[in-house]
């Protein structure tokens, strides 16, 4: 595998794209950067790679840079193993770069940003992006519940920005939300939209608003599965069952709560209460739990029992 570390700059070199540097067809930035090679980052910079583009991962430190570049590299040796794409790894190595220098950024198309959920991380993360992109470059937020507009309040082109709103594991899903602000050009909505065909994604377009339409829908019904439980009216066994076998539910809400995990499940609600309003007030058993530690999935108990 290719050790290459990325050039301060590299001028645009536009060759084998059309002249605004897509990839042939049209679809796909050449050169993409993502801040944070975690487990998104990394997600999303697979994905880019296995479809074409030059792909560059900027990390806080030296040790987070080669836990990014692994974790791209084995997601990338997978796909290849399970057929996903037909590329060679060397190649598609060879148009990875991994380093800690926000300058390496300056030539590329499409950033997306995607550090930890914390909003002074983000502000900063992203104007420090933005700062060295070109006027035409675009920049995204991986936000998985930051408003979109008021992280587009704090930059010099709210027009130039949206959120990308990937799932995890980015390989396996084949959602992504395209979150509008309220500045974002119609160019970069319609570009976008294309971007996720191109990734092999579908695309649900949603103008920001708390809870995008993903956790919003999805923590709506959960919690009126919980408050069903607590109120006695059916086993979380059976009301998990009527949203499988009756609404092609993968696999129940409250199933999926355990999964995602409960004290996140009450951290968004409570997020979603705050700013929609009483119908997302998260139910007593669902702080009960999360009190006496029954997380779900990863503490082995939650609304079922999770067995090492
Ligand atoms: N994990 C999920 O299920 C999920 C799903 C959708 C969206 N998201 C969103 O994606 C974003 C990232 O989440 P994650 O789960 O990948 O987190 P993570 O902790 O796995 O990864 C974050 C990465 O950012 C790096 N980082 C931290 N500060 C940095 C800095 N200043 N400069 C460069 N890199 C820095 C860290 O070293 C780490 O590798 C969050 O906004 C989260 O809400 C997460």
């Amino acid at each position: 595998m290719s050790n290459s570390v990325h050039p301060a700059y590299v001028p645009a070199d536009l060759s084998g794209s059309d002249a605004a540097g897509n990839l042939p067809g049209g679809t796909l930035p050449t050169r993409v950067g993502v801040l944070g090679g975690g487990r998104m980052g990394a997600g999303i910079a697979h994905a880019f790679l296995i479809n074409g583009a030059d792909v560059l991962v900027v990390e806080r430190d030296e040790a987070s840079a080669e836990a990014a570049r692994g974790r791209v590299e084995s997601a990338a040796a997978k796909s290849i193993e399970r057929g996903a794409t037909d590329g060679n790894l060397d190649e598609m190595a060879s148009r990875l770069s991994v380093t800690v220098d926000y300058d390496d950024f300056k030539d590329r198309q499409l950033v997306v940003e995607a550090v930890p959920e914390d909003w002074d991380l983000k502000v900063a993360s992203l104007r420090g992006i933005e700062e060295r992109l070109s006027e035409a470059a675009y920049l995204a937020s991986n936000t998985s519940s930051l408003s979109v507009n008021g992280l587009a309040r704090e930059l010099k082109r709210p027009e130039n920005f949206l959120g990308l709103h990937f799932f995890n594991p980015v390989p396996a899903s084949t959602l992504i939300e395209v979150v509008l602000g309220e500045q974002t050009s119609s160019d970069l909505a319609a570009a976008a939209k294309r971007w996720v065909e191109a990734l092999g994604k579908t695309a649900v377009v949603v103008n920001d608003a708390p809870g995008f339409a993903s956790s919003r829908l999805g923590v709506a019904i959960a919690l009126e599965a919980m408050r069903m439980v607590e109120e006695g009216i059916a086993s979380a066994e059976d009301i998990d069952n009527a949203m499988v076998l009756g609404y092609k539910h993968p696999t129940g809400p409250l199933r999926t709560t355990d999964i995602v995990g409960l004290d996140v499940r009450l951290g968004i609600a409570e997020y979603l209460q705050s700013t929609l309003g009483e119908r997302f007030a998260p139910p007593q058993i669902l702080r009960d739990k999360v009190a006496r530690g029954e997380l779900g999935r990863k503490t082995g108990k939650g609304f079922f029992d999770w067995p090492a």
